[in-house]
């Protein structure tokens, strides 16, 4: 009979037990927390800046930039190429007083078509494009180097290069409130989507599916 009386109280403990665990689980399931403001997110609003922001001009990065830093930089560059005045073509051209100068320019190297065919002179847009990714700048080329991802060390080493019988002179800061390109058509795509849903919204019966979900949550978390 003792024994009967301690094996319900031990049931009963472990229910009890068991009963707190599952509401500590449950509770922080269903913890919720109130938003700032009400209401639900449209898609495609919130998302305006999230990811794949566009770079900043080089510009931007030429004004902090450190030659000194670029000669460092360079080291990727020197089994190649040499950079001093008088240098001469190695696997790839001299590149002495070439910022400022026609693209593929140096006398006596045997340039690829790729990059004969781009045209025009190097200024510090092209350059950095070109040093970001040779072979998308000019698909075909033969620089066997991969690019350098990182702006500001292409600012660095533009920079250098300059000072190497460049005639480049560094341009003016970007203007802080110019949007980046492309920004202002995602700003108007989201405005667009988000007239577009309310308009849809307006039919409706008041208070569309997912409002009423989040005020279910709401009322179990309090
Ligand atoms: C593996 C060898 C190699 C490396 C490393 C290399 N280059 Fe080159 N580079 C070349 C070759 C080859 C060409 C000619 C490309 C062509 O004709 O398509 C070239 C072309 C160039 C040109 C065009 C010059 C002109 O006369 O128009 C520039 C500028 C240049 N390289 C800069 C650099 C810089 C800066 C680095 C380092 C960040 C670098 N390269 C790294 C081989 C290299």
């Amino acid at each position: 009979m003792n024994d009967r009386n301690n094996t319900i109280a031990g049931w009963v403990l472990f229910a009890g037990i068991v009963a707190l665990g599952a509401s500590i689980v449950t509770g922080e399931m269903y913890k919720g927390e109130r938003p700032e403001t009400m209401g639900y997110p449209i898609e495609g609003v919130v998302e305006e800046g999230a990811g794949g922001e566009a770079e900043k001009p080089i510009a931007f990065f030429l004004q902090t930039a450190d030659a000194a830093k670029g000669e460092a930089q360079f080291k990727k560059c020197a089994a190649c190429h040499t950079i001093d005045a008088g240098g001469a073509n190695g696997i790839g051209p001299a590149l002495f007083g070439t910022l400022g100068k026609p693209i593929a320019g140096h006398a006596g190297f045997a340039y690829s078509d790729a990059l004969k065919g781009v045209g025009g002179t190097w200024g510090w847009d092209n350059m950095s494009a070109w040093l970001a990714n040779p072979k998308r700048f000019a698909p075909g080329t033969k620089m066997a180097f991969a690019g350098l991802s990182n702006p500001q060390d292409r600012a660095d080493l533009l920079l250098f290069l300059n000072s190497k019988g460049g005639t480049l002179t560094v341009p003016p800061p970007p203007a802080e409130d110019a949007p980046a390109a492309g920004e202002d058509a995602a700003k108007a795509d989201a405005e667009a989507s988000s007239t577009a849903e309310k308009a849809e919204d307006v039919p409706v019966v008041p208070g569309a599916e997912e409002g009423r979900g989040k005020g279910d949550a709401d009322a179990q978390g309090r």
